[in-house]
């Protein structure tokens, strides 16, 4: 057992991807493998996360659910528009239209939140933002350990203040949307270890670093600088048991693409991304307008993915997603806790 305030063998968490990545093989067998894994909640019903909640455990209790925080809608109708115009020749490629009116929604918290109350897990983690103070005291008293995810010392700070037990310090090369709790931020570069140091002298609370790890020595490095544990995503990113798509999947392995970048244009967050040709054709004209954005490209995106078309997919990555590899989760975090 290792030393974390986390019941899992090892200090290693396996990081919650929405959208398909995490599924609940991928966190039984992360889980399995002495990882601490996370549900991912975000975009779900709460039909489909209850559902993934009981699967996972018929397995194990041991494990995590992510939920996204809603932020206030702040969308420009004008801007959204003009968004809306500018990549309406990407939807022509699969002779559909973009809606020019922003659509809202706040990921079904409530309800999300109230199946959490009635059926606690270990730990919840929040991204994006906090609930009020009450909202994380209701998860507490049903049991559960709640994390908050910060990008700066800020909301560390914040996040202490509320109450919450623990903190995921995300550093800015994760892969994936920026848990900033500021979406108009822009991302500078720099080291999760950096990160880890700002959060540390800002927050008591225990840490788990997040963001562009590659290997065993980064583990090491991170625990070494003060985290409790280290969570991965990117590199789960092409194990067998993700639900990573094929064309994502695809890219990912190709060697085709040399860069990440952080961008709104998919989702109207920011978001690291392999730089492809969606990026690089809209970048000049990204809006921040989460989750209009995402609502307005996601049947473009959709289409894309089935197509196997890298182009217009959003192609989520971390700096370290060289190292991802076409293997069982197990070796992954094998090889991650080496040494350990
Ligand atoms: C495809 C993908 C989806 C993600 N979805 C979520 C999510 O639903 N909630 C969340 O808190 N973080 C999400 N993240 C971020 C991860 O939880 C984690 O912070 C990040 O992957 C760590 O950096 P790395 O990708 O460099 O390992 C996602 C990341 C990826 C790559």
């Amino acid at each position: 057992m290792s030393n974390t305030f986390l019941p899992s063998e090892y200090p290693i968490v396996a990081a919650p991807m929405a959208g398909g990545a995490t599924t609940v093989e991928l966190a039984a067998a992360a889980g399995a493998a002495g990882a601490f894994p996370f549900l991912a909640a975000g975009y779900k019903t709460p039909d489909a996360l209850h559902d993934e909640i009981f699967a996972l455990r018929t397995g194990t209790s041991d494990f995590g659910v992510n939920l996204f925080v809603p932020g206030r809608p702040r969308v420009n109708r004008e801007s959204f528009a003009g968004y809306a115009r500018a990549i309406t020749d990407e939807f022509r490629a699969y002779g559909l239209n973009p809606n020019p009116d922003p659509v809202d929604d706040d990921d079904a918290w409530g309800e999300k939140l109230a199946l959490l109350r009635e059926d606690p897990v270990a730990v919840v983690s929040l991204t994006f933002g906090l609930p009020p103070a009450s909202e994380i005291a209701l998860l507490k008293r049903a049991g559960s350990i709640v994390m908050a995810t910060v990008t700066s010392p800020a909301e560390a700070r914040e996040a202490e203040a509320a109450g919450v037990d623990a903190l995921v310090v995300q550093g800015p090369g994760a892969g994936g949307h920026s848990a900033t709790w500021d979406p108009d931020r822009r991302i500078a570069d720099g080291s999760t270890a950096d990160s880890l140091g700002a959060a540390a002298a800002a927050s008591r609370l225990p840490l788990v670093a997040a963001g562009g790890v590659e290997a065993a020595a980064d583990v090491q490095d991170l625990l070494a600088n003060g985290a409790e544990a280290v969570a991965v995503g990117t590199l789960l990113l092409l194990t067998d048991e993700a639900g990573t798509s094929e064309t994502h999947r695809r890219a990912l392995a190709s060697g085709e693409f040399d860069e990440t970048v952080v961008t709104r244009v998919f989702t109207g967050r920011p978001a690291r991304a392999l730089r492809n040709g969606f990026v690089e054709r809209h970048a000049h004209e990204e809006i921040t307008a989460y989750p209009a954005v995402h609502h307005l490209t996601r049947e473009l995106r959709k289409r894309a993915g089935a197509a196997g078309d890298q182009d217009r997919l959003h192609l989520w990555a971390g700096t370290g997603y060289r190292k991802a590899r076409t293997e069982p989760v197990a070796q992954a975090i094998a090889r991650l806790a080496e040494g350990l």
